[in-house]
């Protein structure tokens, strides 16, 4: 395993903002030497029936950078969300900031440029992106320095964030008493999940972890913060050294009773081209759906 420069004695300051209708969780990184900060996983509000996209949750969070005085240096996707729309371009058209997101992200374009039968304008080069992560690449969020960890396993392009003692998971894991993402989506791979999880649980056991989603088992209160020591301890799928094989078998058979998530023909097809919605041939806004193609 690369050996990931990991400083715990950094402690970013951390905002969540929760979108009710998705259950995500969007967070605010701010360098507490600096006015510098990070957005990682926003989301832009999309009624789909209505075909209509609105930016409530978006303009939140550039209220909140606002009201801080801070400089947005990175905007990230921890992957290509399929349950949600990311909002990265209208707010780096408002604030600035770099997009950034794994250089597998050509692995899901090609995938899901076929899926939606896109033109040669699709460009499959990670192009609509300004920074395209690499396992271990370093950047910077004014002085404090942010890794990138390749987790892949629910998509082929998931990283994981690490910055000071806070990690940003995306859906490699949920809370401890939610388990692990689905793995089944094309690209997706159990086992390879169950390892890019290891990599999570090998940092250092009182490493902040952020969650990017929250479906408050249980029907308890939404969270989104743990510890790498708790989802060693209490992970339902892969606390107290489950093995591979167990949560193979059972990550298997759990995927295939889920269904579709409600926003994955939307989403995919906007955060595939880093958060921008694609266009018809005269330039309209517009989506597809691709019948018994997914
Ligand atoms: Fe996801």
């Amino acid at each position: 395993m690369t050996d990931y420069p990991v400083d715990m004695s950094v402690k970013p300051e951390i905002e969540a903002f929760f979108d009710e209708d998705t259950n995500t969780i969007s967070y605010i990184v701010k360098d507490p030497t600096s006015d510098a900060c990070a957005i990682v996983d926003s989301v832009m509000d999309i009624d789909y029936a209505a075909g209509r996209i609105t930016y409530d949750h978006a303009d939140a969070l550039i209220a909140r950078i606002k009201e801080m005085g801070c400089k947005l240096e990175w905007i990230i996707e921890t992957h290509v969300h399929a349950d949600h729309l990311s909002a990265a371009p209208y707010i780096q058209e408002k604030l600035g900031g770099k997009i950034g997101v794994g250089s597998k992200i050509l692995v899901v374009q090609n995938t899901f440029g076929k899926v939606f039968n896109e033109g040669t304008e699709f460009q499959r080069d990670g192009s609509q992106f300004d920074a395209l992560f690499e396992d271990g690449d370093t950047y910077m969020i004014g002085n404090m320095q942010a890794v990138a960890i390749y987790t892949p396993g629910h998509t082929p392009a998931c990283m994981v964030h690490v910055v000071g003692d806070a990690a940003f998971v995306g859906d490699t894991l949920f809370m401890p008493d939610g388990g692990s993402a689905r793995a089944d989506f094309p690209g997706g791979d159990a086992g390879t999940l169950y390892d890019s999880i290891q990599k999570v649980l090998a940092l250092p056991d009182d490493m902040r972890l952020f969650m990017c989603h929250d479906y408050a088992p249980g029907g308890r209160e939404i969270q989104w913060e743990t510890t790498v020591g708790e989802e060693k301890a209490n992970n339902i799928h892969v606390g107290q050294g489950k093995s591979r094989e167990e949560f193979i078998k059972f990550r298997t058979e759990r995927d295939a009773q889920l269904g579709m998530p409600r926003l994955i023909i939307p989403s995919l097809q906007v955060n595939m081209r880093a958060g921008e919605i694609p266009t018809d041939k005269d330039g309209r806004p517009m989506l597809k759906v691709p019948v018994n193609g997914l």
